[in-house]
């Protein structure tokens, strides 16, 4: 080798040492690492979502999973994509036709409860606060309406209101017969005069 350098202005990587060389390789193993495993979670988390092939990610379901199917309920996607290995076929087809027949209290506790008492409680009894949980039908009854996709929101209004302590998210302003649901708000100049409130108009 002579010593002329390769390059004029930077030292190609076969001139560097030994212990650079291992660096550089590491690093881009470690960040590839990170690469690979980022793209094994989206497939796990979304592949089969719109009720296509389970073992095949497409647009759609992602789409299906930020908007919402537009069709089904939040509990149909679930137990057509990630949840559907947590009960036989026939069990699930049941919950499925039960949602779609309006979710009725007598055949809930019939039939329905005792699935969800079985295959889906060990997980949704309300002990993980991240997950729906299952207890009881008015819980239940949340994820059977329509599936919306993840919670992203739209703000059409921002009112403004006289200071007050006691906001929180979610509570409804009226006006007349038009309701408006607050999502964030903030004292616009910090002296405890006045609240700003960002709201979407809800129907009643
Ligand atoms: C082993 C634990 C476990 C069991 C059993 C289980 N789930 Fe889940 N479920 C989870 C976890 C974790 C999540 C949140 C991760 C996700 O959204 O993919 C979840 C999310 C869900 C969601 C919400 C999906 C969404 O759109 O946010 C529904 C609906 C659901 N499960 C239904 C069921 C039903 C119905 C059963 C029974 C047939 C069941 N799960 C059994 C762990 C479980």
């Amino acid at each position: 080798m002579s010593d002329m350098p390769l390059h004029r202005l930077y030292r190609h990587y076969s001139e560097l040492p030994y212990s650079q060389r291992v660096l550089y390789t590491m690093t881009l193993l470690v960040l590839g690492l990170g690469y690979l495993f980022a793209l094994i979670y989206l497939f796990h988390t979304y592949a089969g979502r719109a009720g296509g092939n389970p073992m095949m990610l497409s647009y759609n379901d992602i789409l299906t999973a930020y908007t919402g199917s537009g069709k089904g309920s939040r509990l149909e996607s679930a137990l057509r994509g990630p949840m559907s290995t947590m009960l036989p076929h026939d069990e699930a087809n049941m919950l499925i036709t039960w949602v779609h027949d309006g979710g009725d209290r007598a055949k809930y506790d019939t039939d329905i409860k005792p699935v969800l008492d079985q295959r889906c409680m060990s997980c949704h009894d309300g002990s993980n606060p991240h997950i729906p949980n299952f207890s009881g039908y008015d819980n239940l009854k949340k994820v059977t309406e329509q599936d919306t996709g993840a919670d992203v929101f739209t703000l059409t209004h921002r009112i403004w209101l006289r200071f007050r302590h006691d906001i929180q998210a979610g509570m409804r302003l009226r006006k007349g017969a038009r309701i408006f649901a607050i999502r964030v708000w903030r004292d616009p100049d910090e002296r405890g005069n006045y609240l700003v409130c960002l709201c979407e108009e809800v129907r009643p």
